[in-house]
């Protein structure tokens, strides 16, 4: 089965691809996590999209549509993908669809992580913290790291927090997700691949949600 997660900045795409994992043993493509490794290489491609990515605009197209491609050819996709922070434009969209297609896979439902409560994304992303050794991810209210200051997942001590969780990158990133990622809401629903999730409940609540979706016929 393979899926998409859609919403915007903080909606808990990342955090619910992770329990979708550990529960089904999906894999879990995050181009945001692409673009994060790449930067940490050093890689020329790498030093492009830093000063994009933390302005909070979008990478262009052909960059992060060669990451999805090539990890797709490399195959071993487990109990099916998670694309989780792609598509982000309808040109990514479209060529989703043909990538899948040339690997004779198909798309079997698009999650919309409904919140519509831009100051509650703020928050969510300005108290998020990263375990650097795992990448469990971590909210200084609703999820804080342990008092003893070990990841719950891996037993970690360095937590890290992301250049682009700050107010006016936010914004900008709001912008970008209005703008060029809602009307993929639009696209899918016309390919009757839209399923619909609010993401303001807690976390347990929203994973069983999409549980319940998951379990459906697509
Ligand atoms: P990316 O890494 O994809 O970031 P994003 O879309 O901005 O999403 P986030 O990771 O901020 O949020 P999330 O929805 O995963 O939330 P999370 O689970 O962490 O992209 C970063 C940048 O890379 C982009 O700005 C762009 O520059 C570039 N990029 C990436 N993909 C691209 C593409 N396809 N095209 C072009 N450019 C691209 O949760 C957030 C916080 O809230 C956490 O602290 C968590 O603990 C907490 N939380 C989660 N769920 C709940 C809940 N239900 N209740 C309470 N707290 C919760
Ligand atoms: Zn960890």
């Amino acid at each position: 089965m393979n899926i998409v997660l859609l919403g915007p900045p903080g909606a808990g795409k990342g955090t619910q691809a992770r329990l979708l994992v550990e529960r089904r043993g999906m894999v879990q493509l995050s181009t945001g996590d692409m673009l994060r490794a790449a930067r940490k290489s050093g890689t020329e491609m790498g030093r492009r999209v830093a000063e994009v990515m933390d302005k909070g605009h979008l990478v262009t197209d052909e960059i992060v549509i060669g990451l999805i491609r090539e990890r797709l050819l490399q195959g071993d996709l487990g109990g099916g993908v998670i694309f989780d922070g792609f598509p982000r434009t309808l040109a990514q969209a479209d060529a989703l669809m043909e990538m899948l297609k040339a690997e004779g896979l198909r798309l079997d439902h698009v999650v919309e992580m409904r919140v519509q409560d831009d100051e509650a994304l703020v928050l969510r992303v300005s108290g998020r913290s990263t375990c650097a050794t795992c990448g469990e991810v971590y909210h200084d209210v609703t999820k804080p790291v342990p008092a003893d200051g070990h990841c719950v997942k891996c037993g970690g001590t360095t937590f890290t927090r992301r250049g682009d969780d700050n107010p006016e990158s936010m914004r900008t990133r709001l912008f970008a997700y209005y703008k060029e990622t809602a009307p993929l809401v639009g696209y899918y629903h016309a390919l009757r691949l839209l399923r619909t999730v609010g993401g303001m409940g807690e976390i347990e609540e929203v994973a069983s949600e999409i549980e319940a979706i998951l379990a459906r016929p697509s």
